[in-house]
């Protein structure tokens, strides 16, 4: 069974002032969560769709999607306060749901990236046959450079061996449960990428490549780049 748990339990901090948490903004007239959802609801290979948002916007949420042809069923949860208790509350309730088997996989999407394709769902979905985890990725185009206090670099790391992390990030449910339950309180913290815990635990991850269009909404100014992406692509 494949669920996809669209991560939404996040308020957007970096957005900066916002009347309500940016993956309910709207473009092309149509909440950014509204869009992200309707890409995997949409997919062939997927058996269910779960949303997850902050507790006191369930209800709003729920009220969106009551407007929106497909997603009326759509079930609606609370996150948790950090992006993996959020996984985790989604695990939770695809054991409730549906019980838990080592062939449980999970897609874990960021709300905020409303143009994730069917493509891209799909190399997750192939990629996930042989390895415990899928990370979808783009190669860095600028040089990245590692610096510990933020003021001396200490590495300049070459640039063909790094990729920038996107999401879907695919996985075993049940593996991720494990690995979780193992991470001190100090680990949680760090790892706040599931696809990182995976790594550090020394499981198979894959990577597959991403688009430069599936772009997370982080600030403001995204929202403008949104909008241009929706237009370009309606146009294709
Ligand atoms: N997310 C989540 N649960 C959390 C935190 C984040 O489901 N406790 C989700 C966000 O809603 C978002 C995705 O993870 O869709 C990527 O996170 P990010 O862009 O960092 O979102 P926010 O945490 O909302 O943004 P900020 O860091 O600016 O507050």
């Amino acid at each position: 069974m494949v669920i996809a748990a669209i991560l939404a339990g996040g308020v957007g901090k970096r957005m900066g002032d916002i009347d309500k948490p940016k993956q309910f903004l709207e473009i092309g007239g149509k909440p950014i969560l509204v869009h992200t959802t309707e890409q995997f609801v949409r997919h062939n290979r997927i058996d269910h769709v779960v949303v997850l948002c902050p507790e006191e916007w369930i209800e709003y949420t729920r009220q969106v999607f009551r407007s929106c042809p497909g997603l009326i069923d759509i079930p609606v949860i609370s996150g948790g306060p950090e992006r993996n208790d959020t996984i985790m509350n989604a695990i939770g309730y695809i054991e409730r749901e549906f019980g838990l088997d080592q062939d449980t996989v999970i897609v874990t999407h960021d709300a905020v990236r409303p143009f994730v394709t069917a493509d891209m769902i799909d190399r997750n979905l192939d990629a996930i046959g042989t390895a415990d985890a899928v990370d979808t990725v783009m190669p860095a185009t600028d040089t990245i450079v590692v610096s510990a206090d933020g003021t001396h670099i200490i590495e300049v790391p070459d640039r063909k061996t790094l990729y920038q992390g996107q999401t879907p990030q695919t996985f075993r449910a049940a593996a991720f449960r494990e690995i979780y339950g193992t991470l001190t309180g100090e680990e949680k913290a760090i790892l706040t990428d599931a696809i990182k815990a995976f790594v550090l635990k020394g499981r198979n991850v894959v990577i597959v490549r991403g688009s430069t269009t599936n772009i997370k909404v982080t600030y403001k100014s995204d929202i403008e780049y949104a909008e241009t992406i929706l237009e370009s692509i309606s146009r294709e």
